[in-house]
């Protein structure tokens, strides 16, 4: 009996590949047939192929509609405990953030109530969030720590993290944030408290396998570029890849300091200058667009996008998702924030959440676009135009979701 060389056809689809080979916008490819063996995307071909025709198997018909690589959020703080509605309230009645952040507030009062919870509880409250994410089309995701600040608690983050994401069926990408802020037990020693991260919590992590990337907050509330040269220096040692907030508030050329390390993503860049841009196009790191944080901040400076654009530094768009700037469960919010505010077409903001994180995440080999040998992860959307995905919110028009190779709707 001769065997079908697929499990499974998407027929009747309008392809959006994010592929740059297609010269379409988002790599459109009309009435085309999506093909899946085992995990991964076997074929893409016109549903008028005769291999289509001759297919035997199961196949689904999409009826013409839109069929997207599964998103990928790439800068996300998902585990945490406690609630931030306090420091909004104070930010609305006109307290600034950074001021909050110094008064204890902010990511301290944060690192208090994530410190206080099991990983089982911290795992609960973090389900919630991340199957928002995931019903409108999240399929693999970062998640940073950052709220333990202690090698205890940044591992149990980094555990709940891969749990809930295992829970939910997703892939995730773990990240050792423990240079979020200086915990209290080392205030006004925030050196000491970065040869704990380079000594003792950058080998642990990184011997258990817990995390891939270690992230930095560079900032002047937070830490210099010398301290989170240090970081990335012991990281790269264990081959963590490395990434950072960075011009976020103010410009403390941290994005420059990335590009020196061969980092993968530099993240939020409001006030990145053009040495920055420079630097990263030099070093093919992706810039990380969080428009969420910035609305949710309510921040003036925008990030140069039209500057990143013409030096060709890939853009990524990530949710940010965390308590204190950006409590938005909603990559498509980000999306439609990142069109808005920012000024990106439709299209980057697809590329943003496909191709480009995928770049971000180092996993382009893997996912992101739609070609045949990536993996089987792909988003029905039951819309009459791709853009509407990004521009109307509140309805979720996703009919069904493929993780994997296997369809949530079998
Ligand atoms: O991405 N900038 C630092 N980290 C987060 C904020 C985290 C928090 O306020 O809890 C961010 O904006
Ligand atoms: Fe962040």
């Amino acid at each position: 009996m001769d065997r079908e060389p697929f499990d499974h056809l998407w027929i009747h689809a309008r392809l959006a590949t994010l592929d740059t080979k297609v010269s379409a916008p988002c790599g459109l490819l009309e009435d085309h047939a999506l093909a899946v063996r085992g995990e991964s995307i076997a074929a893409i071909l016109p549903t008028n192929a005769p291999e289509v025709r001759a297919f035997r198997g199961a196949v689904t018909d999409c009826g013409g509609k839109f069929v997207t690589p599964g998103f990928i959020d790439c800068h996300t703080h998902l585990v945490w405990g406690g609630s931030r509605a306090a420091d909004w309230e104070s930010r609305l009645a006109g307290e600034p953030y950074t001021e909050i952040a110094k008064r204890g507030g902010g990511i301290l009062s944060t690192v208090r109530a994530t410190r206080a919870m099991t990983e089982d509880e911290l795992l609960r409250a973090a389900f919630s969030r991340l199957r928002a994410l995931v019903a409108e089309g999240v399929t693999c995701i970062e998640i940073k720590s950052g709220y333990g600040l202690t090698l205890d608690d940044e591992r149990k983050m980094l555990r709940a993290a891969r749990r809930v994401a295992s829970e939910c069926g997703i892939e995730v990408s773990p990240t050792l944030l423990a240079a979020h802020a200086v915990p209290p037990e080392f205030a006004g020693r925030a050196d000491d408290y970065v040869t704990l991260i380079c000594d003792e919590m950058i080998p642990a992590v990184a011997s258990e396998n817990l995390a891939e990337a270690v992230d930095v907050f560079c900032e002047s509330i937070a830490f210099t570029p010398a301290q989170c040269d240090r970081i990335f220096t012991a990281a790269k040692k264990y081959r963590l890849a490395v990434k950072g907030h960075v011009e976020q508030l103010t410009n403390s050329h941290g994005a420059e300091l990335i590009a020196r390390h061969g980092g993968c993503s530099a993240d939020h860049l409001e006030f990145l200058d053009d040495a920055g841009i420079a630097a990263i196009a030099k070093a093919g790191t992706v810039a990380v667009l969080l428009p969420s944080a910035f609305y949710f901040l309510r921040e003036k400076q925008k990030p140069p996008v039209e500057k990143l654009r013409a030096a060709g530094v890939p853009m990524a768009v990530a949710s940010d998702l965390n308590p204190g700037t950006s409590p938005f469960a909603s990559l498509r919010l980000a999306m439609n924030m990142a069109c808005v505010l920012y000024g990106l077409a439709p299209e980057e903001a697809f590329a943003g959440v496909t191709r480009e994180a995928a770049k971000a995440l180092g996993r382009s080999n893997r996912l992101g676009t739609l070609e045949a040998g990536k993996r089987g992860d792909f988003l029905v959307w039951d819309v009459a135009h791709l853009a509407e995905i990004v521009c109307q919110l509140g309805v979720n028009p996703l009919t069904e979701r493929v993780v994997r190779g296997k369809s949530d709707n079998a």
